[in-house]
């Protein structure tokens, strides 16, 4: 087989067959070059010298008109996904077993359906007669959805290529199998081809697809991290269990904002939007007790005021306990280590748990200083100051760094009655009706909780 083009001209660029003295292309002399091969490692050839198309590099700018997204008027779900679901996309939805993603996903597609998209709501998982029950108990029997109970991928691809819906609903991606793939289904390389086989089918039909994964003991979604980088959006459905509350929350978007969360509260008849999340997730407190401070957080675009609550108590003689739930273990054993190190307050020898109110999960470092303030609250036995919010980073110096958003935190905890905070010094924080204590570091906050430095 006769070798592919190897020259190019060194001018601009045009590629030539043969070598000449001059460039037809720009009329250069001199400048056609033999084009070495493009390596990978030591001496060899990855592409070999065979030239590939050209392909038409264009603006940023361009005629396109924006994507038409399709909202399910369920705010909340519509807020996660970026503003409604678009055309031709592939969202992951992960969770625990139980955590209600079936429940959210059947009400996704009527809502979808009444929307005017063609649903196919495939179940891996349940025969239909289940699926129809649980319409039947969320009151959605009557909805425009198209149900199907199968796992055969091939099957499943077929049927929809044949009825080209504007949305599927697959549930869950571990059932499914491909024929041409040897191993059981759930295992890495079904799962990897099946979501391949899916996208492939958004891209090409337009359709959007939406993927329920179980998540494993270690926290992924089986078939290991792979699947989400094969997809646009990967939405977690998060919640304690005990707790009615449920998070939808985007921890990948290319079509909006990751770090957008969406609050649900599973009833008797199915999930259920929660408007105000701030006042939800402050529960019902009256007086602060000991130990619980609110903070005044962001997640995603919009404010949430959450409440910290801190125990500590002592430990039976050797190993002391730290637990937290809704919060990062390792963030708690620096700020022990900070008050011990910065302010002298030991935690040794004391049992500390903290906890996140109404199933939260806080993410931010923004969060430190209200988890300090309630560590060294329930340590002392002393509340902080009624209608007080607090946030703040604190650096291993025990300096206070201010942080993004201060405004819209204010706004929020004034919204709520809220009418003092404890901020880091050089905080932004225009004009608010909230009072802010302005702290240079944790020992101010020390001296300002307990009268001295
Ligand atoms: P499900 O959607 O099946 O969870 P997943 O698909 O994530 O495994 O929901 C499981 C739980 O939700 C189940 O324990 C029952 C409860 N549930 C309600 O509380 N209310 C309802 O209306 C429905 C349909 C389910
Ligand atoms: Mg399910």
């Amino acid at each position: 087989m006769a070798k592919e083009a190897a020259f190019s001209c060194t001018s601009c660029g045009a590629v030539h067959t043969k070598w000449s003295g001059r460039c037809d292309a720009c009329g250069q002399w001199n400048t056609i070059a033999e084009d070495t091969a493009l390596s990978a490692g030591p001496g060899k050839a990855a592409l070999g010298t065979k030239r590939g198309r050209e392909i038409a590099l264009t603006d940023l700018g361009g005629p396109e008109a924006p994507v038409r997204r399709t909202v399910s008027r369920l705010g909340e779900l519509d807020r996660v996904l970026g503003g409604g679901l678009v055309p031709g996309s592939a969202v992951l939805v992960g969770g625990d077993p139980g955590i209600g993603k079936s429940t959210l996903l059947l009400q996704a597609a009527a809502l979808f359906g009444a929307a005017g998209l063609k649903v196919a709501y495939v179940s891996g998982e349940e025969a239909t007669a289940q699926v129809r029950m649980r319409a039947a108990r969320l009151g959605l029997s009557g909805a425009p959805v198209k149900l199907a109970a199968e796992t055969n991928l091939r099957n499943i691809l077929t049927t929809l290529e044949k009825e080209a819906p504007g949305l599927v609903i697959i549930d869950s991606i571990q059932t499914m199998w491909l024929d041409t793939v040897e191993s059981a289904p759930g295992s890495v390389s079904q799962v990897r081809a099946a979501v391949h086989e899916l996208v492939r089918f958004a891209k090409s039909r337009g359709s959007a697809v939406i993927l329920v994964g179980h998540v494993t003991k270690e926290g992924q979604i089986a078939g290991p991290r792979v699947v989400e980088h094969m997809v646009d959006t990967v939405l977690y459905f998060e919640g304690e269990r005990g707790h009615q509350y449920r998070i939808l929350r985007a921890v990948k978007n290319r079509f909006g904002p990751a770090d957008e969360i969406g609050v649900f509260e599973m009833t008797g008849d199915g999930l259920v939007e929660v408007a105000n999340p701030s006042a939800l997730f402050l529960g019902d407190r009256e007086s602060p007790a000991p130990g619980t401070v609110v903070f005044a957080g962001i997640e995603g675009t919009r404010p949430l005021l959450s409440e910290f609550q801190a125990l500590v108590s002592p430990a039976p003689a050797g190993q002391a306990r730290r637990s937290v739930v809704g919060w990062d273990g390792g963030r708690l054993a620096m700020i022990l280590a900070v008050l011990e190190a910065r302010c002298g307050i030991p935690f040794s020898g004391l049992d500390v748990y903290l906890n996140v109110a109404g199933g939260l999960r806080v993410t931010e470092p923004a969060a430190d200083l209200a988890v300090a303030a309630a560590l060294l609250s329930a340590r002392e036995d002393v509340a902080l100051p009624a209608r007080t919010v607090i946030f703040g980073e604190i650096s291993l110096s025990g300096a206070l760094r201010p942080v993004g958003q201060t405004e819209t935190r204010l706004k929020e905890a004034e919204k709520l009655g809220f009418d003092q905070a404890l901020v880091p010094e050089r905080t932004k924080t225009g004009d608010s009706g909230v009072r802010s204590r302005k702290l240079p570091d944790l020992a101010q906050l020390v001296g300002d909780m307990f009268g001295a430095g």
